[in-house]
């Protein structure tokens, strides 16, 4: 169980929920948390959130308002106990080592995870930078979070109304060999980042699919890969979320 400490409110139809987690987990950087978030059966299906922050118990999620359940997880009260199962899925930290220059890239919901993760980065002393695109000014809405936190950050907005103008796929060409980027948001972005780069390069993203256990049994979120030349289908919320883009079938997908 969580227990709601704060529903804060952005632009652009998006909220952190804010929650207390009342025993010890240890949580990284790419985890997500399944949510309950009617009192009922209705909907029926926990919502998967990845973590965006962990202070002490305290646990942050950003979340975009879309539907049904992310509309009634905006209306819980101060003091609420949810229903919450996590931490599940792997983590960003299975895929850093060595010292090579670290390149985060998200945009959306995207960003959430990289944000835990920049920060993680940034306390180890890691070389990294965050690139964080949308559409406009507008939508970068955790700007204030990464300023506060002090974070290496580039921002791109399509319109230019506020740091480089452009998508974060034109950051992606000056990348050089020697990198890891791991990017985080909407599937065309991953996948154009993808066709980008260099073949050396390593590249992991954060993919999302509609879920319904959450921890690997019901086989509803499988996703199509490719391994030593054989289709195999993987599971997002077990194998993933995390994956090697190599070996996502993009055109499937
Ligand atoms: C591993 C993982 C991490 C996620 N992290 C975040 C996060 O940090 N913040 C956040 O806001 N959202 C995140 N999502 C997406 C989030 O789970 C969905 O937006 C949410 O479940 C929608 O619930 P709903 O009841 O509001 O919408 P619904 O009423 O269920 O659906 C509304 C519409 O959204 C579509 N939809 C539902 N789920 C998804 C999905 N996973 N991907 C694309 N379209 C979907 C539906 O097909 C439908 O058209 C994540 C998903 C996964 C799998
Ligand atoms: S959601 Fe059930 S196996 Fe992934």
């Amino acid at each position: 169980m969580l227990k709601i400490t704060n529903i804060e409110v952005l632009k652009e139809n998006f909220y952190i929920l804010k929650a207390i987690m009342q025993d010890e987990r240890e949580v990284l950087p790419g985890n997500f948390f399944m949510l309950k978030a009617g009192t009922d059966v209705n909907p029926l299906l926990n919502r998967p959130f990845s973590v965006m922050d962990v202070k002490g118990n305290n646990i942050y999620f950003l979340i975009k308002e879309i539907g049904k359940g992310t509309k009634l997880l905006k209306k819980k009260n101060k003091d609420e106990e949810i229903f919450a199962l996590g931490p599940l899925g792997n983590s960003f930290m299975n895929f850093i080592n060595g010292n090579k220059k670290i390149f985060l890239i998200g945009g959306g919901t995207g960003i959430a995870p990289l944000f835990f993760l920049s920060k993680t980065l940034r306390n180890m002393g890691r070389n990294y930078t965050l690139i964080y695109g949308a559409k406009s000014k507008s939508q970068l809405v955790i700007k204030p979070h990464i300023e506060m936190e002090n974070l290496n950050v580039i921002y791109f907005t399509e319109d230019g109304s506020f740091g480089e103008k452009g998508l974060v796929t034109d950051f992606v060409r000056n990348i050089k060999e020697n990198s890891i980027i791991i990017s985080c948001g909407p599937k065309m972005m991953m996948k154009n980042i993808e066709g980008l780069i260099s073949s050396n390069i390593k590249h992991y993203v954060s993919l999302e699919s509609v879920m319904a256990c959450g921890f690997g049994v019901c086989l509803g979120c499988v996703i199509p890969t490719k391994l030593e030349g054989y289709e195999k289908y993987q599971r997002v919320c077990k194998d993933g979320p995390i994956f090697d883009a190599k070996i996502i079938n993009w055109e499937k997908f």
